[in-house]
């Protein structure tokens, strides 16, 4: 168990908080504290602070800034009706973190220090959890490297940090079918790169096809294999679920490209539990349009944890609107998915495989 040394701070007063958690929007305002914990490679992690949120300073030659060696997560904390705060299998971040820290030759950080800088935010900042229904707050732990040397090679210094903002959903329309578009030219990974590990890169490679999906009126990008390009990878920034009209989920099998999502994890499971067959194997662009047209596919959908379960109403591309769910979207078992998976969060729905993780007992 490291120490934390704990500095107040409060930027904003009561009454500017309340009128943030009213509409908190996604990821625009964040709270008074965050977390830092040092690595070098002669005296491991150390110096872990809850400190004030604010700006950073760095050497510009940190290796972050040039080569781009950063890893993130997001986690959510829900504010349950008697007042008690949650978080949501935590330990599955902190192992995906060092999956990904590996990948990108970042220091691995002990999952018990993980889960204790989480639990040291969300009490230090415990007034900024929303209690609106569909929000929460949204955690961002992430790791860079700060040393400062322009030799491309792996950091001997980096930093993990953990910051939070109250967030209500991620698309602006709320829990309501979203229109996604098929990127033709760019992808998002290959076979052998860091696709299935959470780095900065790989969103910032997605910024662009995003771009030209949002100036076509589509909330989100989906992206193919490099090779195929019509094997279904994943949606910019949350992985992708079909549904047969025979009531199975069919979904991209994480093949070394694609993020192993936990909230894709927690809905494969929670659909076996209740007899809802699940395919995990490779699914094409072509499958999806034919059995739309075939009646075969009846529903799709994102999830993550920012988008938590959204539902898809249509699929377009340069070449016009490849799936159109119509008046269908969004379907009855995108739905009732979604509140099994938010009331387990929120505590309304039994917790079977002990996933909720209390921080704050009311
Ligand atoms: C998440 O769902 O937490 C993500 O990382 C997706 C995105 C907002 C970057």
């Amino acid at each position: 168990m490291i120490e934390f040394s704990h500095e107040e701070a409060s930027r904003l007063s009561d009454a500017e908080r309340a009128a943030v958690l009213a509409d908190p929007g996604f990821g625009k305002v964040f709270t008074d504290h965050m977390v830092s914990i040092v690595w070098t490679r002669e005296a491991g992690w150390h110096d872990a602070k809850v400190m004030p949120y604010g700006p950073i300073s760095m050497d510009p030659g940190a290796s972050v800034l040039h080569y781009g060696q950063e890893i993130f997560e997001g986690i959510k904390a829900y504010r349950h009706a008697n007042g008690d705060i949650v978080t949501f299998r935590p330990e599955a971040n902190a192992r995906r973190l060092n999956e990904s820290a590996v990948r990108m030759a970042l220091p691995e950080l002990p999952e018990e220090l993980f889960v204790q800088a989480i639990e040291a935010l969300v009490r230090a900042d415990a007034a900024w959890v929303p209690s609106g229904d569909d929000q929460g707050l949204y955690i961002r732990p992430f790791m860079i490297a700060d040393e400062s040397f322009l030799g491309v090679r792996a950091a001997e210094r980096a930093r993990f940090m953990v910051i939070a903002s109250p967030a209500g959903p991620y698309f602006s329309g709320g829990v309501q079918p979203v229109s996604i578009w098929l990127s033709d030219h760019y992808s998002r990974a290959g076979h052998g790169g860091t696709g299935a590990a959470n780095c900065g890169g790989n969103y910032a490679a997605s910024l662009l096809p995003t771009r030209i999906a949002q100036q076509n009126g589509c909330a989100q990008v989906l992206f193919t294999d490099a090779l195929t390009e019509d094997t279904i990878d994943e949606l910019g920034g949350m992985n992708l679920m079909l549904v047969h009209r025979d009531g199975k989920l069919i979904t991209p099998a994480l093949n070394g490209n694609i993020l192993d999502g936990v909230t894709r994890r927690s809905r494969i499971q929670l659909a076996k539990d209740r007899g809802v067959e699940v395919e995990e194997r490779a699914v094409t662009v072509s499958e999806w349009r034919d059995g739309v047209a075939n009646g075969e596919i009846v529903e799709a959908f994102a999830c993550g944890t920012a988008a938590v379960i959204t539902p898809i109403g249509q699929l377009k591309s340069e070449d016009g609107t490849i799936v159109d769910f119509g008046d269908a979207a969004p379907g009855a078992l995108t739905m009732s998915l979604r509140e099994e998976l938010t009331g387990i969060q929120f505590g309304t729905v039994a917790d079977t495989h002990g996933w909720v993780h209390r921080i704050v007992s009311a």
